[in-house]
C-alpha cells in the first residue's frame, strides 16, 4: 500500500489539523468516560495515544502494515495491537464503547464493510467516531494520499473518494444513528502551516462522523 515505505517520516508529514484539530471539537463522545477504544487503522499510533492523553483508558489497534505497528508498539499507548485487516479484525464482538478511526477510509474501496466491521465490535450505545480528508478536498486539491521516499521520489497511495452520501448510506444501512457531523475548512491555521493553500482557502478539507449504536 505505501505506508510500509511512509513510516520513518510519516509523523513529520501529517498534520494534527487534519484530524486531531477536529476530533478535539466534536461536543461527543465524552473522552474520558469511554473505557475500551478500537482503533481501526491505528498506523503508528497518533490517535491512540490522543485517546490516553483525553483520559481513555484502554485502545486496541488494528493495522495491515507491520512497520506502522512496529512503531504503535514502541510508542505504548494501544493495548492489545492486531495486524490485519480492519474489516475482519480479531478484536471481541461488542466489547468496545468506542471505535474510531482517523486518516483511513479514503484507503477502502467500498465504506459498507468497515461500519458493519465497527458495529460487531461497538457494545450496545457504543460510538464510532471517523475522522479524515474531505471528499470535496480530495476532488478539488486533486490531491490523494502522498509521501516523499527517502530517495526524494513522490509516491501516492491509492485514494477512493467517498462522499458524506456514501458514509450516511453506508452506516445508517449497518444500523448506526447519526449523533454529530462536523467538517473544517481550510482558514488561518492552515495557511500559517501550508501558505500554498491559500487558494483553498474556506474549502472544506476534513470531516468528522460521529455515529452511534442503540443501546
Ligand atoms: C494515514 S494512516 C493513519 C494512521 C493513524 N490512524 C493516524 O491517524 O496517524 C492510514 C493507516 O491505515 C492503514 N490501513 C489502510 N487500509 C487498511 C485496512 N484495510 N485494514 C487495516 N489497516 C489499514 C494503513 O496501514 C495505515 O497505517
Amino acid at each position: 500500500m505505501g505506508y510500509g515505505q511512509w513510516v520513518g517520516s510519516y509523523e513529520q508529514t501529517v498534520e494534527d489539523a487534519m484530524d486531531l484539530g477536529v476530533l478535539e471539537k466534536l461536543a461527543v463522545p465524552q473522552w474520558s468516560s469511554v473505557r475500551l477504544a478500537a482503533d481501526l487503522g491505528c498506523g503508528t499510533g497518533r490517535t491512540g495515544a490522543w485517546l490516553r492523553r483525553r483520559g481513555v483508558a484502554t485502545v486496541d489497534g488494528v493495522d495491515l502494515t507491520p512497520e506502522m505497528l512496529a512503531v504503535a508498539r514502541a510508542r505504548g499507548a494501544h493495548g492489545r495491537l492486531v495486524e490485519g485487516d480492519l474489516t475482519d479484525s480479531e478484536l471481541h464482538s461488542g466489547a468496545y464503547d468506542l471505535v474510531i478511526s482517523s486518516l483511513v477510509d479514503e484507503h477502502l474501496s467500498d465504506l459498507g464493510p468497515y461500519y458493519r466491521e465497527a458495529w460487531r465490535l461497538a457494545a450496545p450505545g457504543g460510538l464510532c467516531v471517523l475522522v479524515g480528508l474531505h471528499p470535496h478536498f480530495i476532488m478539488t486539491a486533486g490531491m490523494p494520499t502522498h509521501f516523499t521516499t527517502a530517495e526524494g521520489e513522490d509516491l501516492a497511495i491509492t485514494t477512493h473518494v467517498h462522499l458524506i452520501s456514501d458514509h450516511v448510506t453506508a452506516a445508517l444501512a449497518a444500523g448506526w444513528q447519526l449523533v454529530e457531523l462536523r467538517e473544517a475548512v481550510v482558514g488561518e491555521e492552515w495557511i500559517a502551516l501550508k501558505p500554498k493553500w491559500e487558494k483553498y482557502r474556506s474549502h472544506p478539507v476534513s470531516a468528522a462522523y460521529v455515529w452511534r449504536k442503540p443501546a
